[in-house]
């Protein structure tokens, strides 16, 4: 299997199950032309979330990591009208952007978008009893995984789902003296889930157009 097959399977994919969407395209479109890096969630990616988000019957979400707004928007349109996204972003140029894309998907009124080091807006958001998220998508710097995942834990209820991003690194993750932060921090990040009484967690590995990385999944337990 090669970068090249791991492409072509997912146009494959997307052209079958993610139909045209002008506001989704017109987000990379803008991502791209504002310089923003091309990393966002693939099509078919950004779906599951959204599937997920539905399923769970999700009504508040938080992200951590808008970029552009891409996976922003396919998690608002899991919500109902009343529902509520809040999204953290550190740079103000990508919030920006995604401010105008979110605008664009007709989604202004349901997602709030608050700039700053998520290592500080997060504590904030339970200070302003923000809470319960009942699903939290962590995508932002590698190196803060595991203090994302101890605040997605504290503003959880039971049920919540805790969703991350990119939790495989192209393999890297399994080298355990790697020098690299990222790998690092995703790996405390997988331990830390893994060891914690709260949730049942996995993950899974995953390849597409963006290449070999992962997701990890955790559900916040009934009974402690
Ligand atoms: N979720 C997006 C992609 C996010 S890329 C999507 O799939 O469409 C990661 C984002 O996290 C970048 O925009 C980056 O600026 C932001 N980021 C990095 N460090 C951060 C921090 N400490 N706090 C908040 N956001 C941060
Ligand atoms: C990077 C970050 C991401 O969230 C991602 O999905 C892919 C790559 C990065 O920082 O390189
Ligand atoms: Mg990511």
């Amino acid at each position: 299997m090669s970068q090249g097959k791991w492409a072509k399977v997912d146009y494959y994919i997307n052209d079958l199950f993610v139909p045209a969407d002008p506001a989704l395209e017109a987000a990379l479109e803008a991502s791209s032309k504002a310089g923003l890096p091309p990393i966002s969630v693939t099509p078919n990616q950004g779906k599951l979330l959204n599937l997920l988000a539905r399923v769970q019957g999700s009504r508040k979400i938080l992200e951590i990591g808008t970029l552009g707004g891409y996976s922003t928007i396919w998690l608002a349109r899991a919500l109902p009208i009343d529902g509520r996204l809040i999204t953290l972003e550190a740079e103000p140029k990508h919030a920006r952007v995604a401010r105008t894309n979110i605008a664009r998907a007709g989604l202004a009124n349901i997602v709030e978008l608050r700039i700053g080091q998520a290592q500080e807006t997060l504590p904030k958001l339970a200070a302003e009893g923000l809470g319960p998220f009942d699903l939290t998508f962590i995508d932002a710097d590698k190196p803060s995984y595991p203090n994302y995942f101890t605040w997605s834990l504290k503003l959880s209820r039971p049920g919540s789902l805790i969703i991350a991003d990119n939790v495989v690194r192209d393999g890297a993750v399994t080298d355990s003296s790697s020098p690299d932060p990222n790998v690092q921090g995703i790996r405390r990040f997988n331990q830390l889930l893994a060891a914690e009484p709260r949730v049942d967690a996995t993950a899974i590995q995953t390849v597409s157009s963006k290449g070999y990385d992962g997701f990890a999944i955790a559900l916040v337990r009934a009974d402690p």
